[in-house]
């Protein structure tokens, strides 16, 4: 099993169109050592040929131009994009579905009722879809049963609901409900091995820390390194917990929990706002995650589990 990251930042990408920050600054002028980003999804093949698309950036069509490998050309139109799963209703996990209209067959769409009952009104999406290729909807259970994907043999998932938050558009966005936000876990039928997938994790419980200990691999939350890393540089007024992330630093946070795992899980983080000193390769707090074994996705990368 094979997970490909196409996209390793949070909404808005890296460098972010309107903004100065340093790092986007920086990385725009090609003046400190860290690498663009687009935004946040990512890939899983069993056969290396047919894939699940977990999330549809905005940024899918650069994606699926970047890695080759989704492309197969078995046919004069044809993607090896089989089916898409949705972690969230986000404005960075869903707005690509719009650029796979273009299918002559219903898009396989799998998520909760409550992801699908947000891209079907507040920003409907499944609506519009209706008009091009449709979708065809498998609903996700968030008890962590285990689901097959439809198209997809030997991908297997495990979705499990956690704490964030539905995107600022949903009438829920202050009232977060279970099957708002998912976390996902990756199983390898053949040899058992597992990965733990959450791009949004607002509070690690202890059902998700004991999902993580049974894998070998996790992929998690890496948007904020502080609290209020957005209201020190100026950006804006929203803290990490208001928009549903765990910031990595702190006695609480994303590297102490992390560091309750074995030392021989792999731990990465994914979906980086531009905003985040880890994007800098020279940071201290880059050297920080380095010392407690931290890995920090990008795009191109390869999971192999
Ligand atoms: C989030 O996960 O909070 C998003 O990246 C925010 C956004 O897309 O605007
Ligand atoms: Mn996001
Ligand atoms: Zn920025």
């Amino acid at each position: 099993m094979r997970i490909r990251v196409l996209g390793s930042s949070a909404g808005g990408g890296f460098p972010q169109w309107n903004c100065n920050c340093p790092n986007c600054d920086g990385v725009r002028r090609q003046l400190i050592p860290a690498r663009p980003r687009t935004q946040s999804s990512i890939a899983v093949t069993a056969n290396g040929e047919d894939w699940l698309l977990v999330n549809a950036s905005p940024d899918i069509l650069t994606q699926i131009r970047d890695n080759p490998d989704l492309q197969p050309a078995r046919a004069i139109r044809d993607s090896g994009i089989a089916a898409v799963l949705l972690m969230d209703a986000q404005i960075d996990h869903v707005t690509g579905l719009l650029m796979l209209r273009e299918r002559s067959t219903p898009l396989p769409l799998l998520a909760t009722p409550e992801v699908l009952s947000d891209i079907g009104a507040g920003f409907p999406i499944t609506q519009i879809l209706s008009h091009y290729c449709g979708v065809s909807t498998t609903t996700l259970p968030i008890d962590g049963s285990h689901v097959e994907v439809p198209g997809l043999p030997g991908v297997h998932v495990e979705p499990v609901s956690l704490s964030s938050k539905p995107p600022p558009y949903s009438p829920f966005r202050g009232n977060p409900r279970a099957g708002d936000n998912i976390g996902l876990g990756l199983v390898n039928p053949a040899t058992g091995a597992r990965v733990f997938y959450a791009p949004g994790l607002g509070e690690v419980s202890e059902a998700v820390m004991e999902r993580m200990r049974a894998c070998s691999v996790v992929l998690v939350d890496g948007t904020f390194w502080s609290e209020d890393e957005m209201l020190h540089l100026g950006l804006s007024a929203k803290r990490a917990a208001d928009m549903g992330h765990l910031p990595q630093s702190g006695p609480h946070g994303m590297i102490a929990q992390l560091d309750k795992l074995p030392a021989s899980t792999r731990k990465i983080l994914i979906h980086i706002n531009n905003s985040n000193p880890i994007l800098v390769e020279d940071s201290p707090q880059r050297m920080v995650l380095k010392r407690h074994g931290i890995e920090v996705a990008f795009d191109g990368m390869d999971i192999v589990f």
